[in-house]
C-alpha cells in the first residue's frame, strides 16, 4: 500500500464546480495534477477559473505571485484518459454509479494495483463503487465541501473493503493540505448530505405546495442564521447535481418518501437551469 511520501502525481477527474477546486487546492500543496474531463469546454473553463481563484488570493494577500505561477504550471490538462497513470485519482464526475464504476475500471486497467481511488461522491456508497473491481481495497470515500478551495470539511468514507491504511492516508493528505478530515462509514449520503437532504427536500415541497416562494424561505432561514438558504444553496452546488444527489439517496433509501426528488426541480433539470455554473437556476447570474 501507499504511504503519504509515495503519493506525488494526482488525476482530478472531472473539471466541473468540484473538480476546479480540488485540482487547485492539490496543485498549491506541491502535486503534480493531470485534470481530465469529456469535455474540452469544460477544461478551458476550469483553467480560467482555477486562475482567477488564484489571482483573488493574491490580491488578497494570501498568495505570493510566484506561488499562484508555480501552482498554475502544475496543472496540466488531460485530453485522453490512458496518460493517467497517477499515485493518486480523485474522480470528480457527475454523479451516477454506473459512470463512476465505469471511470474506475478503465483506469484500474492501465494503473498498478497501489494506485489509490478517491470519489468525491456525495451520496453513492463507496461499496457500490469499487464492486467489480480488481482492488476494492484501495477505493475510498474523499468527499469535499463546495467550495473546494475554501471550506475545511473532507469526509472521509471506507467502503466494506477499503484498506485502513488507505482512509488514514486519504485523512493525512486532507489534513497535510489544511483541511479537517472526518471519517465516516459507509451510507448512502454519509453524514452531511443524509442530514442536509431534508434542507432541500422539505424547502422544494413547501413551494410545491405553495405555501410560499422560494425567495421567502432563503431569506427566512438566512435570517434565522443559516449562511445561505436552501434556493441559493442549490444553486451554488449545481441543481441538476444536487437532484441527482437526491435521486440518488431516494433509491438507496429503498423509495421512502422523505427522500422523493421534487417535480419542480427536475423541471429546471430538464429546462438547462442548473444554478450559477449556467447563470440561470432558482435566480439568474451575470456569466
Ligand atoms: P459538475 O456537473 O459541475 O461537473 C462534472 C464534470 O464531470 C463535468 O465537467 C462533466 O463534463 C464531467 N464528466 C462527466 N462524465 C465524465 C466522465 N465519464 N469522465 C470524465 N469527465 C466526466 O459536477 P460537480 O458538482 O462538480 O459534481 C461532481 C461530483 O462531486 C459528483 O459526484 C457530486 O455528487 C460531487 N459533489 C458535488 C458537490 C457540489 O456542491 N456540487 C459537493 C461535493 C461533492
Amino acid at each position: 500500500m501507499k504511504s503519504l511520501e509515495d503519493i506525488h502525481r494526482i488525476a482530478v477527474i472531472g473539471a466541473g464546480t468540484m473538480g476546479q477546486g480540488i485540482a487547485q487546492v492539490a496543485a498549491q500543496a506541491g502535486h503534480e495534477v493531470l485534470l481530465y474531463d469529456v469535455s474540452a469546454d469544460m477544461l478551458a473553463l476550469a483553467q480560467k477559473l482555477i486562475d482567477k481563484n488564484l489571482t483573488k488570493a493574491v490580491e488578497l494577500g494570501k498568495l505570493r505571485a510566484e506561488e499562484k505561477e508555480a501552482s498554475l504550471q502544475r496543472i496540466r490538462v488531460a485530453h485522453d484518459l490512458t496518460s493517467l497513470q497517477v499515485d493518486l485519482v480523485i474522480e470528480a464526475i457527475v454523479e451516477k454509479l454506473e459512470v463512476k464504476q465505469k471511470l474506475f475500471a478503465s483506469l484500474e486497467a492501465i494503473n498498478s494495483p497501489e494506485t489509490i481511488f478517491a470519489s468525491n461522491t456525495s451520496s453513492i456508497p463507496i461499496t457500490q463503487i469499487a464492486a467489480g473491481l480488481k482492488h476494492p481495497e484501495r477505493v475510498v470515500g474523499m468527499h469535499f465541501f463546495n467550495p473546494a478551495h475554501i471550506m475545511k470539511l473532507v469526509e472521509v468514507i471506507s467502503g466494506a473493503d477499503t484498506h485502513k491504511s488507505v482512509a488514514q492516508l486519504v485523512a493525512d493528505l486532507s489534513l497535510k493540505w489544511g483541511k479537517k478530515p472526518v471519517f465516516a462509514q459507509d451510507a448512502p449520503g454519509f453524514i452531511v448530505n443524509r442530514v442536509a437532504r431534508h434542507y432541500y427536500v422539505e424547502s422544494l415541497k413547501l413551494v410545491e405546495e405553495n405555501v410560499t416562494d422560494f425567495a421567502t424561505v432563503d431569506r427566512l432561514l438566512e435570517s434565522s442564521g443559516f449562511k445561505m438558504g436552501p434556493f441559493r444553496l442549490m444553486d451554488l452546488i449545481g441543481v441538476d447535481t444536487n437532484f441527482s444527489v437526491t435521486s440518488s439517496m431516494f433509491a438507496s433509501f429503498h423509495y421512502e418518501a422523505k427522500f422523493r426528488p421534487s417535480r419542480i426541480q427536475q423541471q429546471k433539470v430538464d429546462a438547462g437551469h442548473h444554478g450559477r455554473k449556467t447563470g440561470k437556476g432558482f435566480y439568474t447570474y451575470e456569466k
